[in-house]
């Protein structure tokens, strides 16, 4: 039998809308091993049956192998669902990796990545999931590509996940079809800052480029008390507070951390956030015989 260890992500990072991602130290494992029929243990009667992304990702692996089998899996889940933390790439990325590890490491890291990106239809979650880190990814002719970038290691970094879940369709259909040009222009402008930001521990260039970009606008009403947060992370910490994903979790970045004053006025919040100090993974999915 083997263990799965996937770890979340935060993607879009502001500016970067389905192009950045960050793996964080959050993760979901799954033991998997060869069955006679598919069986998934610990995983809610909605999601019991064969729609379940997991095992959507394990049948589109082994037929990408020309193999037919089934699959016994026991979830353990720590990545919140349908938060905007990539629980749906861990799902796709490991079900993927369990057919690589069942059939002797027959996909490659970039077989996976492909295969979870073309499932999700957007590279940003599936690249930290499977390599972790910070990546840039792009999709040219039907093919994905990602790079990983290095990140200053002197920001603290904040996931805020609310009592209330969001449809990444939902979060999806609501954006605009198309863009002004001067939109596009300071979005692009606002995306290489905040890259440089990242990677330089500047946080005053971080600041100066993470509002008013291509989704966050649209998509701050689906998420209750977002002005509200956002007001109380940057007057505590005096960092950047943006959606995470598609939300409905806030990702904080900040050069110091929360004070027990913030987990004062968070409380008061109409909405129960709970928040929880996150790291970035740098290792992606992994696998171990148990
Ligand atoms: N880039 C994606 C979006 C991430 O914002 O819709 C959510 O899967």
């Amino acid at each position: 039998m083997y263990r799965i260890q996937v770890p979340a992500s935060t993607s879009n990072l502001s500016a970067g809308f389905d192009i950045l991602g960050l793996a964080l130290n959050i993760y979901n494992t799954f033991d998997v091993e060869l069955s006679e029929k598919n069986i998934l243990i610990n995983v809610e009667d909605k999601y019991n049956n064969e729609n379940n992304l997991f095992l959507q990702a394990y049948k589109k692996g082994i037929n990408y192998l020309g193999i037919q089998d089934y699959i016994r899996v026991t979830f353990n889940y720590d990545i919140p669902i349908e938060r905007g933390l990539g629980s749906s790439s861990s799902l796709i990325v490991a079900g993927l990796m369990a057919a690589s590890v069942l059939h002797d490491g027959k996909l490659s890291k970039d077989e996976i990545f492909q295969l979870a990106s073309q499932m999700e239809g957007h590279p940003d979650n599936a690249a930290p999931c499977v390599y972790g880190g910070f990546t840039a990814s792009i999709i040219e002719d039907g093919k994905f590509y990602t790079h990983n970038i290095q990140i200053d290691d002197g920001y603290y970094f904040y996931v805020f996940i609310p009592d209330f879940a969001i449809s990444t369709s939902e979060a999806r259909f609501i954006l605009p079809k198309s863009f002004e040009t001067k939109t596009l222009v300071s979005n692009s402008a606002k995306a290489i800052y905040l890259i440089e930001a990242l990677k330089t521990g500047n946080l005053e260039l971080l600041k100066k480029c993470y509002d008013q970009n291509v989704h966050e606008p649209y998509r701050k009403k689906l998420i209750y008390e977002f002005d509200e947060l956002k007001n109380i992370f940057i007057k505590d910490t005096d960092g950047v507070l943006f959606i995470s994903g598609s939300g409905s979790t806030c990702f904080g970045i900040a050069r110091k951390k929360c004070s027990d004053n913030l987990l004062n006025e968070i409380k008061k919040l109409k909405h129960n956030w709970i928040i929880r100090e996150v790291q970035v993974d740098y290792k992606g999915v992994s696998a171990y015989e148990i």
